[in-house]
């Protein structure tokens, strides 16, 4: 009996198993608008047998973009390609879920085979806002503070998209308040030096967030599940700690958060990152046990027996990959055979499959249907 394997249910959506595709900046689409390239990389990890797949940081307003080729949701333009990729996945008996971003002082940057740091305005570049005007790093874009209605547009941008990832067909959102993006830039003491009702305290660090939380939740309907990405340390002694990441989680539950996606890291270029096999499934773990919310772990998971133990000892009730379903999409069917567990195949790859493969049930898909699809 494989605990990977295990539905997982929050409020009235049904994961088919505990393997998520963490959210990964394609830096593939032009002005925002999901193409081909989503299409068949995110379809291809439903195929894979992923139980949920989550899109990448789809910017909430277009200066939110990490780079110029950033998937978005600022206006209602881009639901239709979105809608054609959810109903794909759906098809394919998985969960589409989309991460919600604003990137703050690190948007209007290269995609990374492009070089580093600021795209600058002639080249398309724009100006970038944050907690603070304090830059990034030395190559990164000089941020404004931001203040008064710019500032209150927020959490109410995240909710204008949120209106429209539900359209778009998606069962599931996750704010991307991690990795020194905008609200992790309220939440960490480095970037944050505000001193209005938005800065100094945890209490106000953390506030827009929980701001954001609220007016998403108010959009987001209570039957659909609603994640929050954290950074559960900086990596920096007077940076963002474990120790406030347990306890705005367990201010998140209350406001009608259903999952803790804990990675790490993001708003300190020079911070020394421990880097090994799974080493932020104690983050998840301790966010789990303490505050009382159910968690997903990710960061070098790339074993079925690693990821079988993280979900069976309790320490995560969900798994995300990144870089291992890039190496291999098909990595769930794959984990499923070597823990003795009869996934469900395509029926169009059955002929391919181990012996005691199961039918997946899938939908018939027509891309012709598929654009009126949410
Ligand atoms: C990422 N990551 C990431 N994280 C996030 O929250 N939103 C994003 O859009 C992206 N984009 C992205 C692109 C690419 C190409 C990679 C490799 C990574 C981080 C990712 O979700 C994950 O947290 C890390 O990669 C660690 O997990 P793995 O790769 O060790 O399984």
């Amino acid at each position: 009996m494989s605990a990977l394997f295990q539905p997982l249910a929050l409020r009235d959506v049904t994961l088919p198993n505990r393997i998520a595709v963490s959210p990964m900046c394609q830096y593939a689409a032009h002005d925002g608008l999901a193409n081909d390239w989503h299409l068949v990389h995110l379809g291809s990890r439903a195929v894979g047998g992923a139980g949920l797949v989550i899109f990448e940081a789809s910017a909430v307003l277009a200066e939110g973009r990490i780079s110029p080729q950033d998937l978005g949701i600022w206006s209602d333009a881009h639901v239709a390609p979105l809608a054609r990729v959810t109903a794909f996945i759906r098809s394919q008996g998985a969960v589409a879920g989309i991460q919600l971003a604003h990137a703050g002082r690190k948007a209007s940057t290269r995609r990374p085979w492009s070089g580093s740091g600021e795209v600058p305005p002639a080249e398309g570049g724009w100006p970038v806002v944050a907690p603070s005007a304090i830059a990034f790093a030395d190559h990164y874009p000089q941020p404004a503070a931001l203040d008064g209605a710019a500032l209150a547009a927020i959490p109410q941008a995240f909710a204008d998209a949120a209106r429209r990832a539900l359209a778009a067909g998606f069962e599931l959102v996750e704010l991307h308040a991690a990795h020194g993006y905008l609200l992790h830039q309220f939440l960490s003491p480095l970037s944050n030096r505000r001193n209005d009702g938005y800065g100094g305290s945890f209490d106000h660090r953390i506030r827009l967030l929980l701001e954001t939380v609220e007016a998403v939740r108010g959009v987001w309907p209570a039957h659909l599940p609603l994640l929050v990405r954290l950074s559960a340390t900086d990596w920096v002694d007077g940076g963002w700690s474990v120790d406030e990441t347990v306890a705005l989680a367990r201010r998140l539950g209350p406001l009608g958060v259903d999952l803790v996606d804990v990675s790490s890291g993001g708003s300190a270029a020079q911070a020394a990152i421990p880097l090994a096999p799974g080493y932020q499934v104690g983050f998840a773990e301790r966010v789990r046990a303490e505050a009382g919310i159910a968690t997903a772990a990710v960061g070098l998971i790339t074993e079925a027996r690693q990821a079988e133990a993280i979900v069976a000892g309790g320490r995560a009730d969900l798994v995300l990959l990144g870089r291992e379903l890039l190496r291999d999409p098909y990595w769930p069917l794959h984990a499923a055979a070597e823990l003795g567990v009869a996934a469900g195949w395509p029926a169009q790859y059955l002929r391919a499959a181990p012996h005691g493969s199961l039918q997946r049930d899938t939908a018939d898909y027509a891309l012709g249907e598929a654009g009126q699809g949410g």
